[in-house]
């Protein structure tokens, strides 16, 4: 495994790690959370990411138990989680990053994670209805408390995070380091144009997410949507258009010859795929079962055989004329 740097910041993440979205609570228990987290971090993984939304808190309570069961040395991981869409429908409790909520939510976050503080916390959307001063000053508090070591953006314009980084280095206040953005081979945009400028000159983390479009991205719903998958789930019925989509469906097909060429799988090729991205930190794997985690570690291994032509051959499937050109 390898380590990157948060953006600037000292702390250095596996380039892969592991998220509990969907899976922890709603298909996966503590038992299986603590062997699935295990044969993870066996592999070097030393980031698992989770949120307060997640299964309406259930997830952070889950990933709490697993570790509490490995017993792992708190300092060899990290652990984020992320506020926003909140866990209640009070006027001040939804859709926000005022104060109160976020200084509320960090400890109910750390109650259900059994931690006495997480690595990393996340503003999981911009919320333009709180003045960004008071959402960075509450950020910069909780890290003061000692509750958080950093903290970052998630889906946010390039405008916003240069806005908040600014006001941070002006009033010498903890700045965010990373953005989370969702990266796959279907969706790239947040790695063009104004992004890519800021990562560059702002130093910019980013730990991406659905590395695998949901599971679309395996091949696995080529013949219809399987019933043990992500799609199946009750909840979960609105991806299931993405992942009949013909035309997705097709480029997906089209990936196979290269996976086989390369001696890997559809999975690994897009996770691969993800960590050619140098402007990535860490690509956030998800999984439902151990066996999907062992074999989308093994990713780390076909980076090194994505060579320009396969990534100029991936582009073509997906109708990206030249990336080096979209980028600058
Ligand atoms: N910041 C944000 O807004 C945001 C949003 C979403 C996610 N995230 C983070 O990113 C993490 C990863 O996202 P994601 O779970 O959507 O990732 P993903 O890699 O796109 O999808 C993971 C799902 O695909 C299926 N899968 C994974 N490996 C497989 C394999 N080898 N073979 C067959 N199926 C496989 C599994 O679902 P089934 O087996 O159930 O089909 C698994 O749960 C999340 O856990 C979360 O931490 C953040």
């Amino acid at each position: 495994m390898q380590y990157r740097h948060l953006g600037r910041a000292g702390i250095r993440v596996s380039e892969l790690s592991f998220g509990s979205w969907v899976t922890f609570s709603n298909q996966a228990d503590a038992n299986l959370a603590a062997d699935m987290m295990s044969a993870a971090y066996e592999a070097g993984v030393n980031f698992f990411d989770n949120a307060e939304v997640y299964a309406s808190g259930k997830s952070e309570e889950v990933m709490g138990a697993a570790l509490k069961q490995l017993g792992w040395r708190r300092s060899s991981y990290l652990v984020s989680t992320k506020f926003y869409w909140g866990l209640h429908d009070g006027v001040n409790e939804r859709n926000t990053l005022n104060r109160k909520r976020l200084l509320e939510g960090i400890n109910g976050s750390l109650k259900r994670l059994q931690l006495e503080y997480v690595d990393l916390i996340f503003c999981h959307r911009p919320d333009p209805t709180t003045p960004v001063e008071e959402t960075l000053w509450a950020m910069h508090n909780i890290i003061e408390t000692g509750k958080a070591f950093y903290w970052g953006t998630s889906e946010w314009a390039a405008s916003e995070i240069v806005q908040v980084i600014e006001l941070a280095e002006r009033h010498h206040l903890h700045r965010p380091v990373t953005e989370q953005p969702q990266y796959n081979m279907f969706s790239r945009g947040r790695f063009s144009g104004d992004y890519v400028r800021f990562y560059k000159e702002y130093g910019y983390g980013a730990t991406t997410w659905s590395p695998l479009a949901s599971g679309l991205l395996t091949g696995k719903y080529k013949g219809g949507i399987p019933k043990d998958s992500r799609a199946m789930l009750k909840g979960y019925d609105w991806l299931q258009d993405r992942m009949t989509d013909k035309d997705r469906l097709a480029k997906v097909e089209a990936l196979e010859p290269l996976a086989s060429g390369l001696g890997c799988t559809l999975a690994q090729l897009s996770i691969a795929w993800c960590l050619k991205n140098p402007f990535v930190s860490t690509v956030i794997t998800g999984a439902s079962r151990v066996e999907q985690v062992h074999e989308n570690m093994k990713a780390m291994d076909v980076a090194p055989k994505l060579t320009p032509e396969i990534l100029a051959q991936i582009d073509e499937i997906f109708g990206v004329k030249n990336t080096e050109e979209e980028d600058d």
